[in-house]
């Protein structure tokens, strides 16, 4: 199923000259928030961007394509962007890789969302999220992508969703005309389940240069399933040779790190994940009394849970990104008491010191500035 719209909008320049004018006199306010009223793409203080197709590439996945606003810039394949959705009054924010390349010519970009069982946001994005409407953007981040100097021959080790990295990537090099030597290996359940199948399997047949190796993990029998140093001596015996480029499931990339580190090769693996690695947590692991000091909340959460989680729980709203300690955006201040990194398992107990909530646990009674 696709939807479109077609898209109006101003020139920059026009927008910039009138803003420096209006601005003073919407102090204290900008002419910018005055704008957002009229069309949110036009804001200069925060970005947005609007859905201008919704395309189902599978019974539970769906890309967005969404057209940005003002300040926008372009990304580079492989990179991400965080997405803010407002779902039941409540304002929610994750990070999403971008699946186009950003050579398109009509100015938007797409993320391809899986629905992941009890995930709110990517629920309403898969089933809710229409054409016509207006959700906040970050910019373009990320250093998982393909270097601009040196020519590389990539092995891309892909499963599920994390093709999408991948997919901006090759999209991107198709349309540069530079297509390298690759060989990509890419695990689904079922072909009818694989997101961009058809668009792969038509770039195996029409790329010399490409190597396609679908798995269907439900259909293939015995030990070829998954991956194994044996699938991939098969699949691609020159595999020491190239970098490599992986993104999927945790199971996945720690078999991959280990392969690459037992070769002593672990700075050709490259490796892109969608959650972040966490320390296994010890049985007596306790929590504590967590008070959110501007709001004068208090509330008791395992030494498991992350405190965001344990926030957004007790009703508050905390700045937040990518939820996996890569973007900053939740860190907080730690007033008194201990927290769990969750990551390395170190505890963090110094007043002031700041603690990004989407990676720790209460470690014991604790203060945080929110
Ligand atoms: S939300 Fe990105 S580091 Fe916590």
């Amino acid at each position: 199923m696709t939807t479109q719209e077609p898209e109006h909008r101003p020139g920059k320049g026009w927008l910039a000259g009138l803003a420096t004018l209006t601005d003073l006199f919407a102090y204290p306010l900008r002419t910018s928030h005055y704008v957002e009223l009229v069309n949110p793409l036009w804001t200069t203080h925060r970005m947005h961007a609007r859905v201008v197709a919704v395309w189902d590439e599978t019974r539970d996945a769906r890309t967005i394509t969404l057209k940005p606003g003002a300040n926008w810039r372009l990304h580079r394949p492989g990179q991400h962007v965080r997405v803010g959705i407002p779902v039941d009054g409540r304002h929610y924010t994750r990070t999403y890789t971008i699946s186009s390349p950003p050579e398109r010519d009509d100015g938007c970009f797409t993320i391809t969302v899986k629905k992941i069982d009890g995930g709110r946001l990517s629920h309403h994005i898969v089933r809710h999220l229409k054409v016509g409407d207006y959700v906040p953007v970050g910019l373009p981040q990320g250093d998982f992508y393909l270097p601009d100097a040196s020519p590389i021959q990539p092995l891309f080790i892909t499963a599920g969703s994390g093709i999408t990295p991948i997919m901006s990537m090759l999209r991107s090099l198709v349309l540069q005309q530079r297509l390298p030597d690759t060989v990509h290996i890419h695990y689904a359940p079922h072909e009818f389940d694989t997101i961009f199948g058809k668009a792969l399997r038509e770039l195996s047949a029409e790329q010399c240069h490409y190597r396609l190796h679908e798995i269907h993990t439900r259909k293939q029998a015995g030990n070829m399933a998954y991956f194994s140093r044996e699938a991939l001596e098969r699949f691609c015996p020159g595999w020491r040779e190239r970098d490599c480029y992986a993104c999927g499931p945790p199971g996945l990339l720690a078999v991959l790190e280990e392969t690459w580190a037992e070769a002593g090769l672990s700075q050709r693996l490259h490796i892109e994940r969608f959650r972040a690695d966490f320390a296994p947590i010890p049985d007596n692991a306790e929590g504590g009394l967590v008070r959110f000091t501007q709001n004068n909340i208090e509330v008791n959460a395992d030494g498991q849970a992350n405190l965001l989680s344990v926030a957004e729980d007790a009703g508050l709203n905390p700045a937040h990104g990518c939820r996996m300690g890569i973007c900053h955006t939740c860190n907080t201040t730690l007033k008194s008491g201990c927290v769990r990194d969750l990551r390395s398992g170190d505890f963090i107990n110094e007043p002031g010191a700041m603690v990004q909530i989407c990676v720790c646990a209460a470690a014991g009674d604790c203060e945080l500035d929110i």
